[in-house]
Order: C-alpha cells, then structure tokens, then sequence
C-alpha cells in the first residue's frame, strides 16, 4: 500500500492534506515520490527557515547524537548550557531566562502559568484572530471560534480585544489583568502586522496597570520578519517571550523567555520530561550561531521586500491585498484561496493558507532571488 493509503486509513484525519507524498529536501527545495521538485514555501510552517538538509544542522545532530541525546534538567548539560548563553546573547538585557520545552503551544502554556504565579491576577486578555496553539491553555487565548466552541468550558478569565486598537486596549487592561498576550505579526489570523503605535501602548498600558506583556514569536522569532525577533521592530521589549518553529532547525522545541517581572515560581510547578534535551538544544545553538555570523535577519529583510514588492507589481484583480514583514508574507485574495494553492502544488510551489482567503508564504530564509522570481511567475500564473 502506498503512502497516501496507509496515512488516510492511519492517521487522524484531523488535517487537510495535499495528495503530495514528499521524500527529500535541499535548500529550499522539496522532492516528492516520483522525483518531482517543488518550491517550498510552507518549510513545515515556519520551521526549516535554514532550508532542508543544512549542513550546519545535519552535522549539529550528528555530533550530538553521538555524544548525548537525552538528559533531564535534573542534571547540567554542557550543550544546554551553551544554547542558554546564546539565547541571552541575542535577546535584551531584561530577558536573562529560559524554560526550554518543545513546541509553540506548551511555551504558551507555559506563559500563561508563569503570568498568573507572578503577578497572582487571573485574567488573560488575547487578541481577536490571534493564535496561539490548541492545548487546553494556549486554546483558552486562539481567538477563532471554531476551534475553541467544541472544547468548552475552557481556563476561565480569558477574554479577547480588537488587534491594534488602542482604545479598546486602554479600556481593557487593568488592575486585575495578569497578561496580555499578542503576536508582532498574526499569522494563522491572516498574516496581519500590527502596528508600533499599538504595541509601545500596550508595554506602557502593561507597565502602568501592573500586568505582564506576552509576545508570542512562535512563527516571527529568529530572523523571519527581518529582526531576530519582530518586536525590535517596534521598540518594545516583553516581559515574556515565547519561541518555538524554527529554532532547532527543524527538530521540535519551544521556549519561553523571561526576565524578573517573572517571579514566584516554585520547584517543579513546570516541567517536561523532553524540554531542553541535548540534541535540541545543540543544533539550537548552531542555528543561531548560523543565524547572526551570516546575518540571516538582514537577508530575510531584502528577500521579503524583494518578494513583496515583485507579488504587489502582479496586480491581479483577484488580489484584495499583499502584506508582511520579512519573509513572512501573506496574499489576500478576493475568494477562497485553497483552490489557488492546490493549483500551485500542480505548477511546483508549496505555499500556506492563513484562513480562507489568505495565501501565506513562508519560505526559507535562505531563498534564492531566482527561486523567489519563480514563485512570483507560478503565482502570476495560478492567479491569470
Ligand atoms: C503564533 C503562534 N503561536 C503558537 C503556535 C502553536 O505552535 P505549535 O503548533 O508548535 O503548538 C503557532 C503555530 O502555528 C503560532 O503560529
């Protein structure tokens, strides 16, 4: 039986799959069963950001394997050690902490707890189309009704303002709120940046009221939107930071970032048996090394503009709107947008949806110009 056979009788069936079965990857190109190459503009949702097969990642894994795969927080570790001293290196002097997991969502958990213990307030306040993973926690702040409603009642005292507005979040934010948690760019919302004017209120709203400021980096952090992390772009820094995608290259980890407005956190009221395991933590360590020595952020910024730019001058009359930071790009269109991306997949280029009208691209950081050039030619095509 092939594949496609064994994972529709096998699976979940809790995803929409393509009728694509993908074997290889290199760069930032993947190859299905039959040999066929694609652009890969999906990279795992914001996961291969180095592309497929990296050396940098492929020798981090190696070396590590063959030295220690696991070893619990129980014990020191020399590769945790080492990636601990990176991440401090690369994120601002207020953030000098690190709870290491192993996905986006158990960082948002993870957040959430972290928010309440300090500050011994309940309320959550999320953002409308803000996304922040589907366990019970992370779910009780995904605004979209339709993936919350069927698991209800969810963690109390969540509620949920307008993106952007600064009125509502004036009125809002208060003396009783534990943290507000917001994303630099919504993704899975629809690829929605919001905007500086927003976010420095909401530090200043955060700061004055006494509650703490989640930013939730998942799928902006470590180079993607053209900054190591998007909220540089605004001149913000978050009392908690959570990470996860693309950090390890590919391998699974999440991370949340702190400083001391976190406080109050007593022995083993978080843990995970995997978090911060030597292998992760490792190619963790050289993704990051990779991502400053070859100034990978900047790149992200050119390349973005230079995708952007070249899918703006399309004007097609199908498209509502195109919009992004760095290499994080999304395509509004006027109609549904899955049709667009199946035909994509027949002229050789993956891309996301981000809700029902929105093609989102997430493409390696290291995309090559002729590769982008052909993208943009698929999508003019799709589109004509
Ligand atoms: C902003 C954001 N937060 C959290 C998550 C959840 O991450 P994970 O799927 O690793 O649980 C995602 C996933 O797309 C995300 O984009």
């Amino acid at each position: 039986m092939n594949a496609i056979d064994l994972e529709d009788r096998h699976t979940s069936g809790l995803y929409h799959k393509r009728r694509v079965v993908l074997v290889r990857g290199e760069g930032a190109t993947v190859w299905d069963q039959n040999g066929r190459p694609y652009i890969d503009c999906t990279t795992g949702i914001g996961v291969a950001s180095l592309g497929h097969g990296h050396p940098v990642i492929l020798n981090a894994i190696a070396g590590q394997a063959s030295r220690l795969i696991t070893c619990h927080e129980l014990f020191y570790n020399d590769a945790r050690a080492a990636l601990v001293e990176r991440l401090n290196a690369v994120t601002p002097p207020a953030i000098d902490r690190f709870f290491l997991c192993n996905s986006g969502t158990e960082a948002n958990e993870g957040a959430i707890k972290f928010a309440r213990r300090s500050t011994g307030r309940r309320e959550i306040i999320a953002m409308m189309r803000g996304y922040h993973g589907k366990t019970m926690g992370s779910l009780s702040a995904t605004w979209d009704p339709k993936y919350r409603e069927p698991f209800e009642p969810l963690v109390p005292e969540f509620r949920f303002i307008p993106y952007d507005n600064l009125q509502t979040a004036a009125d809002a934010i208060s003396d009783n709120t534990a943290a507000v948690i917001v994303e630099i760019v919504q993704g899975e919302g629809g690829v929605r940046p919001g905007s500086t004017g927003f976010f420095q209120r909401l530090r200043e709203l955060c700061t004055a009221r006494g509650a703490l400021l989640i930013v939730d980096e998942v799928q902006t952090g470590f180079a993607r939107t053209g900054r190591m992390f998007a909220f540089e772009h605004h001149g913000i820094v978050p009392d908690i930071l959570t990470l996860a995608k693309s950090v390890a290259g590919g391998l699974p980890m999440g991370i949340i970032a702190f400083g001391d407005r976190v406080r109050n956190l007593n022995k083993l009221t978080h843990t995970t048996t995997f978090g911060g395991n030597p292998l992760v933590c490792a190619v963790a360590r050289q993704v990051i090394d990779y991502l400053v020595a070859e100034r990978i952020a900047e790149r992200a910024a050119q390349m973005g503009e230079y995708l952007l730019a070249a899918l703006r001058r399309l004007n097609s009359s199908r498209v509502r709107q195109v919009r992004g930071l760095g290499l994080m790009i999304g395509m509004e269109l006027k109609e549904p947008a899955g049709p667009f991306a199946q035909k994509l997949v027949e002229h050789g280029v993956l891309v996301l949806l981000a809700g029902t009208t929105v093609l989102r691209l997430l493409p390696p950081l290291i995309i090559e110009r002729e590769q982008i050039d052909f993208v943009v030619e698929k999508i003019a095509t799709v589109l004509a």
